[in-house]
């Protein structure tokens, strides 16, 4: 178990607050976070980076809820940003404009005028096209824009091909042999000014290797650019550090960045602000979902066991095969554990939270679902007309809700009903 889950007399506790009582006070589906859990997340990162100039951005696609952005900002985060909908949450939660950097393939006008316009720190260009656009946007709007251009260092990030984005066929980043020309159109651009060179190759990496591959490939780039004439003040690595979901072994962002960084003083650019984009290795293993057994289902091939909460919930397993970790708040000594496919209420196959679990468990029992606090509640839907599940952080003894379940209501608040 990570470490801010306990047993405690047989029963699972998110730091000192048991689970089974907050399922009971605020119902389920139920997403809880451990405070602890992500600032400790987050202090590897900011052990392996002390002493250097660097900024963390964490990545809030992956959990952009206010209260866990507000965390993470008051413990020194910037924010890495894909739409104008999160530099919004971005700048309700307190963030300094100038700590926000925007990444994304298909930012719009609309957004880089309001991005402009609060002063955002960086634009992570992905395109040429995309950077005659912010050019014109930014002289129209009488500002400067600061860039860095995302380049794909061609490196196989070894993950899920949905979540591997270093490749040459990827949509991302601009390719190898075209980023000197495009400095060169970035340089010439007038509201522009460039400032660092970023990449990203994957998420849920669980090796040393694929990084220290993209930062050599990385460091040839920014020599060749630095020979016309630009220099880079930042380099960004993006994010992708992996967790551990079932025995997964990553490297610790500290030793990595111990790694790295020798890397990079060796080639010459150890005075270079660093910046990276870290979002599930901060808040993935910080969270849990509870959902309640609601039926048991035998069958003679398999034995389905029907929980509250589903695919709209918890869409990693139907999107990507991903497995999480799925214990009983309490354990039973009264039930023999059987062979169970942990499956939703959503009226789909690919409606499943786990397959082939073995789980002593009874109607009305809750369950945890592990690794829930990265990319589950921010990929969540509506489905079903289903509401999203309410959130709890913890500290301490403390559980404060940090989002209500969403009810039918508020579902229905935008819509025009027809006369
Ligand atoms: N920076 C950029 C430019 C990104 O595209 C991403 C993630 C990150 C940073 C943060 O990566 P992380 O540290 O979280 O690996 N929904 C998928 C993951 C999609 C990741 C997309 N980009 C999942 O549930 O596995």
């Amino acid at each position: 178990l990570p470490a801010f889950l306990t047993q405690r007399h047989g029963e699972l506790h998110v730091e000192d607050v048991s689970l089974d009582a907050l399922a009971r006070a605020h119902g389920t589906p139920l997403f809880v976070y451990s405070k602890a859990a992500m600032l400790q997340a987050l202090g590897a990162y900011q052990r392996g980076l002390a002493g250097r100039a660097h900024l963390i951005c964490y990545a809030m696609k992956a959990n952009s809820s206010l209260a866990i952005l507000q965390t993470l900002v008051r413990a020194g985060c910037g924010l890495d940003i894909v739409s104008g909908g999160e530099l919004e949450r971005a700048l309700a939660a307190g963030c300094a404009p100038e700590r926000i950097i925007f990444s994304g393939v298909g930012k719009t006008r609309a957004e880089m005028r309001r991005a402009l316009a609060v002063g955002i720190g960086c634009f992570n260009v992905e395109s040429r096209a995309e950077l005659a656009v912010l050019d014109e946007v930014a002289r129209a709007a009488g500002r400067r824009a600061r860039v860095s251009i995302r380049v794909n260092p061609d490196v196989d990030a070894r993950t899920h091909p949905y979540i591997s984005t270093g490749l040459k066929d990827n949509k991302f980043g601009i390719a190898h042999d075209e980023v000197i020309d495009t400095y060169r159109q970035a340089a010439a651009c007038e509201s522009l000014d460039v400032v660092g060179i970023d990449c990203h190759i994957g998420s849920q990496i669980t090796q040393a290797g694929p990084y220290l591959d993209a930062l050599e490939r990385v460091l040839d780039l920014v020599e060749a650019i630095e020979l016309t004439g630009t220099r880079l003040h930042h380099i960004d690595f993006g994010g992708g550090l992996g967790i551990d979901y079932h025995g997964d072994t990553p490297p610790a962002a500290d030793e990595l960045w111990a790694k790295l960084l020798q890397r990079l003083d060796v080639r010459g650019f150890g005075d270079r602000q660093i910046m990276i984009e870290p979002g599930r290795s901060i808040v993935g293993n910080a969270g849990v979902c509870l959902t309640e057994v609601l039926y048991q289902k035998p069958g003679e091939h398999k034995n389905f066991l029907i929980v509250d909460a589903a695919m709209n919930d918890l869409p990693r397993p139907a999107m990507y095969q991903a497995y999480h970790r799925i214990e009983p708040v309490r354990s039973r000594t009264d039930t023999t554990a059987l062979t169970w496919d942990v499956v939703g209420p959503v009226c789909e196959s690919g409606d499943w939270l786990g397959r082939d679990r073995e789980l002593a468990v009874q109607p009305g029992d809750v369950l945890a679902v592990l690794s829930a606090g990265a990319y589950c509640m921010s990929m969540a839907s509506n489905y079903n007309t289903r509401g999203r599940a309410a959130e709890v952080l913890v500290d301490g003894a403390q559980a404060t809700v940090i989002r209500q379940r969403e009810t039918a209501a508020d579902q229905m608040r935008l819509e025009t009903p027809l006369p």
